[in-house]
């Protein structure tokens, strides 16, 4: 069987989280990753299913993912399995594949299932280690289960009360503001010129003049790359800068230390992390369930 994954990824979690099904699917088929961002289409000759990986933002999924999703040639032959990243378990976010089961049922696409794995926030707040670390490992362990269900038939959908439909459709409109706001995106005095941001935009909206002044053009999705990878933290991103995060998280250094605990008890002080419990709860008893039926 082939499978083609596709995803968008802003700061580099779903492109992980796209990496982990690619390494659980190639345990029994074919597997392809694309970045959605790439100039050519994928092709999808001789493609059974296929993948797709977005991060939740503003309740929706980023403008560009469901553009993608409208030109790909899909039709009845495929299978397509949907998994969404974001930093926090609300159900609010349940609907925020809305627009692109839309998309996929007009195609007469046959749909696999969907599921929403957590990894930690490039807006609003930087997760701390510990609670970066858990949602990284749930998320791995997560996988694997979902893929077998996925190979199985019996992989889960997203139900989403009507609450949620209502703030996918409300927050839309941040959505189709999201140019706007990137174009009140600018550098402080703090900026040395060095064209990071402008290499890595993966819509290429960010250009450097000749005086080295970074100037923000009209294509911007929000994604948040400039910001957090900027070296000098000099991206002021206008409306949002309040919730500016610099850094992105180094998962292989929060693994490889054995002093970031992730074994959180309700008491536990972690900032964040009470909100997070019965996300966590639910997920450790999943993959408990599993690795016990593995041994049975
Ligand atoms: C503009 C924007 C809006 C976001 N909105 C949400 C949201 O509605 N719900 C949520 O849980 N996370 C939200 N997030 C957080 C991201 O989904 C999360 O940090 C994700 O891990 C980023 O994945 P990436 O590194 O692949 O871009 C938002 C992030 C951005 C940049």
């Amino acid at each position: 069987m082939n499978v083609l994954i596709c995803y968008f990824s802003g700061t580099g979690n779903t492109e992980l989280v796209a990496q982990m099904y690619a390494r659980c699917l190639s345990n029994s088929c074919t597997v392809t990753l694309h970045d959605m961002t790439s100039s050519a289409l994928p092709s999808l000759e001789g493609v059974d299913w296929v993948g797709i990986g977005y991060p939740i933002h503003a309740f929706n999924q980023p403008a560009l993912v469901r553009n993608f999703v409208k030109s790909l040639p899909l039709n009845s032959t495929h299978k397509v399995f949907i998994f969404k990243v974001s930093g926090e378990p609300l159900a609010l976010n349940n609907a925020s594949s809305t627009l692109i089961w839309r998309i996929l049922r007009k195609k007469h696409t046959q749909l696999l299932g969907e599921i929403h794995l957590l990894m930690p926030y490039n807006i609003m707040f930087k997760h701390g280690d510990r609670l970066a670390k858990k949602m990284y490992l749930t998320t791995s362990a997560l996988v694997p289960i979902n893929v077998e269900q996925l190979i199985t038939g019996s992989a889960p959908t997203i139900r989403a009360s009507l609450l949620a439909h209502l703030m996918r459709v409300l927050c839309s409109i941040e959505l189709r503001g999201c140019r706007l706001i990137g174009k009140s995106f600018h550098t402080t005095s703090a900026c040395t010129g060095c064209g990071k941001c402008a290499r890595n935009c993966p819509l290429d909206n960010i250009t450097i003049t000749a005086k080295k002044e970074v100037k923000f053009n009209n294509k911007c999705n929000l994604c948040m790359r400039c910001v957090c990878n900027c070296p000098v933290d000099a991206i002021n991103i206008g409306l949002l800068n309040h919730w500016r995060v610099n850094g992105t998280y180094n998962y292989a250094r929060l693994l490889s230390d054995d002093t970031i605990t992730t074994n959180f008890t309700t008491a536990d002080t972690e900032r964040y992390y009470s909100s997070y419990v019965t996300y966590f709860d639910y997920a450790d008893s999943t993959i408990t369930q599993y690795i016990n039926n593995l041994h049975s």
